[in-house]
């Protein structure tokens, strides 16, 4: 299997009930590094950067709104497999489909507050990293 790299987003619902540590340590024992980390109150300005791709979507004011409601936590997530792996730990979007043990099941309100956002693809983890990470701020152990 591939060492990959995705990026992943603790939302402002799991920000806000100080759970950044334990989603750390799901990350970490299922051996994924943590090569770049940042928090950050995103501007509406990012929050539509970001979900460009969803514009045109119902939710889409909804979800930006959400996503500005207060500081996220950022990280860029390597190990093997990386990308499955990391949707694999947050589970469904709807926190209701969500199977027992993942971070959406434990940790999310319901689909809007779902705490976690997770790249679904090599080109869009690339593209999420440069959207807020410059290639000098990552920190690669495994290379
Ligand atoms: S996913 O995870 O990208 O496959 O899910 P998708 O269904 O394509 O949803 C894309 C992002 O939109 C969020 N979403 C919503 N936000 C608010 N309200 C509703 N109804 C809603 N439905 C989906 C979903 O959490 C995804 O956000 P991210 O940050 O990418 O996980």
């Amino acid at each position: 299997m591939a060492i990959e790299r995705t990026f992943s987003i603790i939302k402002p619902d799991a920000v806000a009930k100080n759970v950044i540590g334990e989603i750390y340590s799901r990350f970490e024992k299922n051996g994924l590094q943590i090569i770049a980390a940042k928090m950050l109150h995103m501007t509406r300005e990012q929050a539509e950067g970001f979900y460009a791709v969803h514009k045109e979507r119902p939710f889409f004011k909804d979800l930006v709104d959400f996503m500005i409601t207060g500081p996220v936590m950022m990280q860029v997530l390597e190990g093997e497999d990386a990308i499955a792996k990391n949707r694999d730990l947050m589970g469904a979007t709807n926190p209701k489909e969500a199977a027992p043990g993942t971070i959406r099941a434990d940790f999310a309100d319901s689909i809007d507050a779902n705490a976690v956002h997770g790249s679904d693809a090599p080109e869009t983890a690339q593209q999420e990293i440069a959207f807020f990470f410059t290639e000098n701020e990552l920190c690669p152990r495994t290379r």
